[in-house]
């Protein structure tokens, strides 16, 4: 694991005026009313890890279980078809397009589908064939492009402009940034649900996986202008090959991951971070930190055996989280310097359950039933360490 601390973190205080243009509980206010009215809006379940918090020597573990959001496993519903919405309100043109790694892919073509429009989903080479056939499912063109996630959202933009088509991107960039802050508010319902089943205390911790920040900036803004000066410490976990963000961290300012975007935790892919979450991200995480594959596999077969403690389907992107915090809390150093101990009430997020269902399968039942068969099966694109179960990143 990577790890630095933050130097630019903001000492506990208020949510400072400035990010509530970005993200804030104004605007939360507006995405809960629209999205709680959506047909099949309903929270998704909270987990208590509660093995997993005795290992770890922290008082509790909660984990936000999106594997059940709307029926697309995973919590990107909430800002992709939010962002389609918002975006369709001043009579805009009937197309709308995204670049997706997968998940935002399918929320805008759910989102497109619900609103009576119609979507084009540019996917990067990386993103499984059968992530691609759940957006055309819902009635979207997918248009396959040779490259990374960054490249997707070049070609998604310069589309969108030669056509007259609106763009629903989950990332901000020069000259756009008006619908990414509408799908990170959306984001936000997510962390509420969370917030009013924790009851109580807010958490003392909170880890969350970034991609390209959103999602990490809508849980650390949210959390900020809700508990002011008692607000969680924030740790953000990134890939090893895809670390956007901890390069940003390091340099101060918007960086490009300098791994090879390779990871099986393909929802977190992307080159370029959003310079608008990052505004967020870099006053309100403490902590950034990477994680390798290899501890992907054992973590999910360890949350869907109820080894940590409620059983949840936790996806490949989904687990990272949690496994920055099991890293994490196994350094004496890094438990100090963000503050774990017997006290920590820790807050992660499943942000994915199998959104690839034959991907999901290989890599959990192959540590409970049938090795042999799904070894001979594997597929070649799956990263080698996939496939052998490495105990050792629990601890
Ligand atoms: C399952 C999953 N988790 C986390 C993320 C990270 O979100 P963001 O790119 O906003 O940082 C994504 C992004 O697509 C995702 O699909």
């Amino acid at each position: 694991m990577s790890w630095t601390l933050n130097s630019a973190v903001a000492p506990p205080g208020p949510y400072p005026e400035r990010l509530k243009e970005i993200v804030s509980l104004r605007e939360h206010r507006a995405a809960v009313a629209a999205v709680s009215a959506w047909p099949g809006y309903a929270p998704t379940p909270l987990r208590t890890v509660g093995r997993l918090a005795s290992r770890l020597g922290v008082a509790e573990v909660r984990v936000k279980d999106e594997s059940s959001r709307f029926g697309l496993a995973s919590f990107k519903a909430l800002g992709g078809a939010y962002g389609v919405l918002r975006a369709g309100e001043d009579g805009a043109p009937q197309v709308v397009t995204c670049a997706s790694d997968g998940n935002h892919g399918r929320a805008v073509a759910w989102g497109a589908r619900m609103f009576g429009r119609r979507a084009v989903v540019y996917l990067p080479s990386h993103v499984t064939e059968s992530r691609a056939e759940a957006i055309r499912s819902l009635g979207a063109r997918v248009v396959r492009v040779e490259g990374e996630y960054d490249e997707a959202v070049a070609r998604a933009a310069r589309d969108a402009e030669a056509s007259g088509w609106t763009v629903v991107s989950d990332t901000s960039y020069e000259g756009y940034d008006e619908v990414p802050r509408l799908v990170m508010q959306g984001y936000t319902v997510m962390v509420q649900e969370a917030v009013e089943q924790i009851g109580g205390a807010p958490p003392t911790h909170v880890f969350v996986q970034g991609g390209v920040g959103g999602l990490a900036a809508a849980v650390v803004g949210h959390l900020w202008e809700s508990f002011g000066a008692e607000r969680p410490v924030a740790v953000v976990v990134e890939p090893a090959t895809s670390d956007g963000l901890y390069q940003s961290a390091l340099a101060g300012r918007p960086a490009a991951s300098r791994g090879s975007l390779e990871t099986i935790m393909a929802g977190l892919s992307c080159r370029e971070v959003s310079p608008l979450a990052w505004e967020v991200v870099s006053a309100g995480v403490h902590a950034f930190a990477t994680v390798a594959d290899h501890g992907v596999a054992p973590m999910m077969r360890a949350a869907a055996g109820g080894e940590l403690g409620d059983m949840f389907e936790g996806g490949e992107s989904g687990v990272a989280g949690l496994l920055g915090l099991v890293e994490a809390a196994r350094r004496p150093e890094r438990r100090e310097a963000v503050g774990l101990d017997s006290r920590s009430r820790v807050l992660v997020f499943n942000t994915e359950g199998a959104t690839d269902p034959e991907l999901y399968r290989r890599i959990v039942d192959r540590g409970f039933r049938e090795p042999s068969r799904l070894s001979e099966s594997r597929s070649p694109t799956l990263p080698s360490d996939v496939s052998s179960p490495n105990r050792e990143t629990l601890p």
